[in-house]
């Protein structure tokens, strides 16, 4: 298994730092267009295998594409983070022409892979990588649902002082301020959310959620990594593994949920053959106004990436 991740920064070195110490990929390229970075950080990462114990070997390059030659998995971070003060979509035009620049050469010479988005905005970037990879849509998807929901369930086992292990949970929508958290699919130990917390308590653990990138963002004047490289690297380790692993994951929905068109967040089946199923829920009215709500807002921005010549 050989696993290229594009973007030595923040996330796409944890990462590869989570993948190569879970020995997911027993070969992972890190790739950067900073001279220097994707080498030091590999060679780091590398030296902490006798340690960790992992046999994985990790290699950094700058821009050197014929290094990433038949990957099974790419996972694309290249792209500026967000600055405080920026929103998501204020992001658009640079990491587009980088996710397009990427995903072109990566697919050149890893004709058959899987990719997995990261960069920002989130549906729109994963749309840029689907459009510049021309693939079935199957193999071109974003991570951010398993950040977003990793965030609810870290808040919910602080409120409720349980492990985080028993909080299961579902959240919809796009990577923005309009997710949305699902708690009728929450359960604390196969118990409904409802039964342990108070709806006030539960709703502002929501906005917390809804809210979660941008607190970070103020505290540190760059955005999260840690929580979103390890994401990533579940999601490489679910096609890697084979393991069918029910996550949301940005999407292209061709009419489910009543929605066509549009990288968006929802239940999926991930596996080697990368979305293996999309899960389509009964959601009430409530929720699904609010489904299309989130997907009103990746629409406008997808909108004006299709409108910019990139
Ligand atoms: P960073 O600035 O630490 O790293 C980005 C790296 O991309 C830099 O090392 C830069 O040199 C590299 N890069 C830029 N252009 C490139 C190109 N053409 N080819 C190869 N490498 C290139 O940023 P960080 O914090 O790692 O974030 C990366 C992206 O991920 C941002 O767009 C950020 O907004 C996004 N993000 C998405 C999340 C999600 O849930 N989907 C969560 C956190 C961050
Ligand atoms: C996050 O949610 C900014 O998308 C980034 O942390």
């Amino acid at each position: 298994m050989k696993v290229t991740v594009v973007g030595a920064g923040n996330v796409g070195a944890t990462c590869a730092n989570v993948l190569s110490h879970n020995e997911t990929a027993n070969e992972i390229i890190l790739l950067d267009i900073k001279e220097g970075i994707a080498e030091g950080k590999a060679i780091d990462i590398w030296q902490t295998s006798p340690i960790g114990l992992s046999d994985s070997r990790i290699h950094g390059v700058t821009s050197d594409y014929n290094a990433t030659a038949d990957s099974d998995i790419v996972v694309i971070t290249s792209g500026m983070p967000r600055k405080p003060g920026m929103s998501r979509d204020d992001l658009i035009a640079t990491n587009a022409a980088i996710v397009k620049e990427v995903t072109e050469n990566i697919m050149k010479h890893s004709p058959d892979t899987i990719l997995v988005v990261v960069s920002n905005p989130l549906d729109v970037m994963t749309y840029q990588a689907f459009l510049s990879a021309g693939v079935d849509s199957k193999k071109v998807f974003g991570m951010a649902g398993i950040l977003d929901t990793a965030r609810y369930r870290a808040f919910l086992s602080g409120a409720l002082n349980v492990s985080p292990k028993d909080i299961q949970a579902v959240l919809m929508g796009g990577h923005g301020d309009t997710m949305v958290p699902l708690p009728r699919y929450t359960t604390v130990g196969g118990i409904p959310v409802t039964e342990l917390i108070n709806e006030e308590d539960l709703n502002a653990i929501i906005e917390r959620t809804k809210f979660g990138g941008g607190e970070i963002v103020k505290l540190l004047g760059t955005s999260a990594w840690y929580a979103p490289g390890e994401a990533a690297a579940q999601m490489v380790e679910a096609i890697a593994r084979d393991q069918k692993r029910v996550f949301p994951v940005c999407t292209w929905l061709q009419g489910e949920y009543g929605l066509k068109d549009i990288y968006l967040g929802v239940p999926v089946v991930l596996g080697k053959n990368g979305i293996e199923k999309i899960i389509e829920l009964d959601l009430n009215s409530e929720e699904k106004a609010l489904l299309n709500d989130s997907a009103g807002a990746v629409r406008k921005v997808l909108d004006v990436l299709d409108g910019m010549d990139i």
